[in-house]
């Protein structure tokens, strides 16, 4: 394993790993807080990898290269505390940005959650942790599914026939992010045919499917150090055009070099439907 340089920390990260009886794998999410439901039925796989921070060459990191880009760009909305409002003022001005930064002809938006961690915490609704596993958020199956629940049946088969793609757009809250940091995976280092593993999302009001990542050593991650809420990453989870990125696995890891009483992370992250004429 390369030694740690002034750019790069050595975080573990986890992977995935098959149940053992061989059933298929699931996660449960947004589980009331008093649900004694297992979570999910796989075990994570720990590896430690070497992580770039990449803070000076941001702008090396491209949407449709990399699957990921940084941006500097505070939001106008400053409060982030009421949903109704996180819609009404965040979101148009985030699908202008999205807009505005990929050239698509129509943008949107249909879900957003608030992370703020707490120690010991398990990720329940209305306590959104950051998330300890490598995933992609979005299968095939599932980008395409999203098209259809949130389009009405007039428009969803044409905007089908056109690129579409599903984006993150998230952003530190309230101070910068140095405590556990999202880390994002080079698509360009990813074997799409063989790393991904599609794991079913069970959601007290839906099912639905994300990937989880199988360990590969040629795996390049990424993060910027200290993101601040002016700064702000798209993430990209899927592209009907698979001529350059199609997705970028990513996940939250422990920094060790984080400064040691840095506040604990809070971040939003909005998801995106995207679509070009
Ligand atoms: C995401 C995501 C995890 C985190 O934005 O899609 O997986 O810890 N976030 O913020
Ligand atoms: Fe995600």
């Amino acid at each position: 394993m390369p030694s740690t340089t002034l750019d790069t920390v050595s975080g573990p990260l986890f992977y995935f790993s098959p149940p053992a009886d061989g059933s298929e794998p699931y996660n449960r999410v947004n589980t009331d807080s008093n649900s004694t439901l297992p979570l999910s039925n796989w075990a994570p796989e720990k590896h430690v990898v070497q992580i770039e921070n990449v803070r000076g060459k941001e702008d090396l990191y491209l949407l449709d290269e990399a699957g990921f880009q940084y941006l500097k760009h505070p939001a106008c909305h400053a409060s982030f505390t009421d949903d109704d409002e996180i819609q009404a003022e965040y979101y148009p001005e985030s699908a202008d940005l999205i807009k505005q930064v990929t050239g698509a002809s129509r943008v949107v938006l249909f879900d957003h959650t608030i992370r703020r961690r707490i120690p010991g915490q398990v990720d329940t609704r209305g306590k959104r942790q950051p998330v300890k596993e490598v995933h992609v958020d979005q299968t095939t199956a599932s980008a395409t599914a999203r098209v259809h629940l949130h389009l009405p049946p007039s428009e969803a088969p044409e905007l089908l026939k056109h690129r579409f793609q599903i984006i993150n757009l998230w952003r530190p809250l309230s101070h910068p992010a140095f405590d556990m940091p999202l880390t994002l995976c080079d698509y360009r280092t990813v074997d799409k045919d063989t790393d991904l593993v599609p794991v079913a999302r069970i959601a007290p009001e839906r099912r639905g499917e994300t990937y989880r990542v199988k360990y590969n050593p040629q795996h390049r991650w990424k993060y910027l150090k200290g993101m601040t809420p002016e700064e702000a990453v798209l993430i990209k989870c899927f592209d009907s055009d698979s001529s350059g990125s199609i997705f970028t696995p990513h996940t939250a890891f422990i920094d060790p070099s984080a400064p040691e009483d840095c506040p604990l992370r809070e971040s939003i992250e909005l998801r995106a439907l995207v679509f070009y004429d």
